[in-house]
C-alpha cells in the first residue's frame, strides 16, 4: 500500500466517511457471531499475555493498589477499567503514548475520542499557553475565544444557528432535554436503545443493549425515568407508533438519536434512517435532536448531520469540541429554539435554565477554536478517516486469512472490532434478554481478555472493541498495528 498523501492546502478537504457500511450484510454476520461459540484467546496462550503485566508492568500495578485505598474500584474514569488493572500513562503524543514504566503503545482509544489530532497536539497547546499566561483558565467574564469558538461552530454545523457551552456531553444531553421540553410543552423523550447519552437522571436508560430500560438504573427514582422510552434501532414503524400513542398523553417532546446508530455505530442505522426520523419528528411535532458528542468533527467540520445531508432541531456537542482539554460540551440548534437558553440571574422571561461556575471558560474555549481549526486546515477527520478504511481493511484480510468469525467495520476513525460480540446479542425482548444474561456475562469477560492481550502487544483500544483513530495515524503506523492485531489474533 503507498504512504497516505498529505493534505493539500487549497484542495476541498476529503470526505470523513468514504463509504457506508453494507448495514444489512453487517447485521448478517453479526447474527452468525452470536450464534456461534466464542472464539476467545487460548487458554494455554493466556498466561503468556498475563505474564506481560507481572513482568513488564509492575509500576502500574503499584500505582493501582495505592488508588484501590482511596478511589472506588481504584480508577476513575470508566474507560480505564481495563483488565487486569489500569496501566498509569506519564506521556502522551500524536499516535503514542507511554506508561509509567517506559512501555510505548499505539494509542488507539485518543481518550474515548476527542483527540482527533492526536494525543496533546503542539499547535493547541501553545495557544492554550498564551491563554494561561495572560488570564489564566477561567475569569467567570465573556472571553473573545469564548465568541469564536461559537462563531466556528455555528459556521461549521448546518444544524446550529447558537450554542451554548456547558460542562460535558452529560450536561449538553440534560439540557437539550429540557430545552426540548420546553419549547414544544411536551414531555416524553424517545431514545434509541443501546444508545449511550451520558449518565444523567433520565437517560440511564436502555443503555449499551437495547429494551433493556432500567437495568442500570441504580440509585435512579423510576420518576426520574418515567417519560423516558426507548425504541429498538432501525425499527422506524415502533417509533411511530410511540409518537402516535404520546400524542394521546402529553406528546413528545424529542427523539434523540445517535446519527450513526447507538453506541458510536455498534449497531449502525441504514443510511436513510435519520431522514425518516427527521420526517416522523416533523409529522408529530418533535424536535430532533442528534447527539454528536462523537461524531461532531471527527466526522468532519458538519458532522453527522452534513455527512446525512439531514437538519436536526438540536444538536449535542462534547469531546472534539474543545480538543481533549476539559469541559467539552455544547447544546447547539435553531435560533428560535436557543433563544430560551438565554443566560443570566433570575429573567423575567421563560427560559429552561442551566449553568455552571466553569462553563465556556477561556482554557476550553482556546483549546476548542484552535483544535477545530487545526482540524479545518489539515482536512484531519479525512486523514484519520482514511487511517480507519487502512485499518479495516488490513483487519478484514488478517481475520478472513485466519478464519475467524470476528467482524470489523468502520466509519471513518470510528472502527468497531466486534471478537465476543457482547453488544450484539439479541435482547429484543424481555424473553431474550433473560436468556442471553449470562452468556453475556462470559462474552464481556472475552472481550476484557482480548483488550488485555491487545494491551499486551502495544496496542491501547476502547475496551477491546473500539478504535479511534486520529490525524497522526499514518500508514506506518497503521501497519505496525496489522502486524500486532495479527500476533494477537494467532493466540486464538
Ligand atoms: C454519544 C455520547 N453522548 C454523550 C456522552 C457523554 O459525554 P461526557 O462523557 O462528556 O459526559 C458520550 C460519552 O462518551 C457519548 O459517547
Amino acid at each position: 500500500m503507498s504512504p497516505c498523501p498529505p493534505p493539500v492546502a487549497g484542495l476541498p478537504a476529503r470526505p470523513a466517511i468514504s463509504a457506508w457500511p453494507d448495514v444489512a450484510e453487517l447485521y448478517r454476520r453479526f447474527d452468525a457471531l452470536v450464534k456461534q461459540p466464542m472464539r476467545p484467546i487460548r487458554a494455554d496462550k493466556l498466561p503468556q499475555v498475563m505474564r506481560y503485566f507481572d513482568e513488564r508492568c509492575q509500576g502500574s500495578r503499584r500505582l493501582a493498589e495505592r488508588a484501590k485505598a482511596v478511589i472506588p474500584g481504584g480508577v476513575q474514569h470508566n474507560l480505564a477499567f481495563n483488565h487486569p488493572f489500569p496501566l498509569a500513562i506519564t506521556q502522551a503524543e500524536g499516535a503514542h503514548m507511554t506508561d509509567v514504566d517506559g512501555n510505548r503503545y499505539i494509542d488507539f482509544l485518543q481518550a474515548g475520542g476527542p483527540t482527533l489530532l492526536g494525543s496533546n497536539h503542539p499547535v493547541v497547546r501553545q495557544k492554550v499557553n498564551e491563554v494561561l499566561d495572560s488570564c489564566g483558565p477561567v475569569t467567570g467574564l465573556l472571553h473573545e475565544y469564548e465568541v469564536k469558538l461559537a462563531e466556528l461552530v455555528c459556521q461549521s454545523m448546518p444544524g446550529v444557528e447558537m450554542v451554548r457551552l456547558l460542562g460535558s456531553g452529560t450536561e449538553a444531553v440534560m439540557g437539550a432535554v429540557r430545552l426540548a421540553r420546553a419549547y414544544t410543552r411536551k414531555k416524553w423523550i424517545i431514545k434509541v436503545g443501546g444508545a449511550y447519552h451520558g449518565w444523567s437522571d433520565q437517560l440511564v436508560y436502555g443503555m449499551r443493549l437495547p429494551s433493556t430500560g432500567r437495568m442500570e438504573a441504580v440509585g435512579i427514582p423510576r420518576g426520574a425515568t418515567g417519560n423516558t422510552q426507548e425504541c429498538h434501532p432501525n425499527d422506524l414503524d415502533a417509533l411511530r407508533r410511540k409518537l402516535q400513542l404520546n400524542r394521546l398523553r402529553g406528546g413528545t417532546a424529542a427523539v434523540l438519536l445517535e446519527p450513526l446508530g447507538p453506541e458510536s455505530g455498534t449497531r449502525p442505522v441504514h443510511p436513510d434512517y435519520n431522514r425518516q426520523v427527521r420526517q416522523l419528528c416533523d409529522e408529530f411535532g418533535a424536535l430532533m435532536i442528534f447527539d454528536e458528542v462523537v461524531t461532531g468533527f471527527r466526522l468532519g467540520m458538519g458532522g453527522a448531520q452534513a455527512y446525512f445531508n439531514v437538519k436536526p432541531d438540536l444538536t449535542v456537542l462534547g469531546k472534539c469540541l474543545t480538543g481533549g482539554y476539559p469541559m467539552a460540551g455544547a447544546i447547539g440548534g435553531r435560533k428560535d429554539v436557543m433563544m430560551l437558553l438565554v443566560g443570566g440571574i433570575g429573567t423575567t422571561t421563560r427560559r429552561a435554565f442551566v449553568g455552571g461556575t466553569l462553563s465556556a471558560n477561556p482554557l476550553s474555549c482556546v483549546a476548542g477554536y484552535h483544535a477545530l481549526l487545526e482540524a479545518q486546515r489539515t482536512g484531519a477527520a479525512g486523514v484519520a478517516g482514511r487511517a480507519g478504511d487502512r485499518l479495516r481493511q488490513g483487519l478484514e484480510a488478517i481475520i478472513h486469512r485466519l478464519g475467524l468469525p470476528y467482524v470489523v467495520y468502520n466509519m471513518g476513525s470510528i472502527v468497531h472490532l466486534q471478537t465476543s460480540g457482547v453488544l450484539l446479542l439479541d435482547t429484543s425482548n424481555i424473553f431474550k434478554l433473560l436468556r442471553v444474561k449470562n452468556e453475556a456475562t462470559q462474552r464481556k469477560h472475552m472481550m476484557e481478555a482480548m483488550g488485555a492481550a491487545y494491551t499486551a502487544h502495544g496496542l491501547i483500544t476502547l475496551a477491546g472493541s473500539r478504535i479511534y483513530t486520529s490525524l497522526a495515524d499514518t500508514d506506518a503506523v497503521i501497519d505496525d498495528a496489522l502486524n500486532r492485531f495479527e500476533d494477537v489474533f494467532k493466540l486464538v
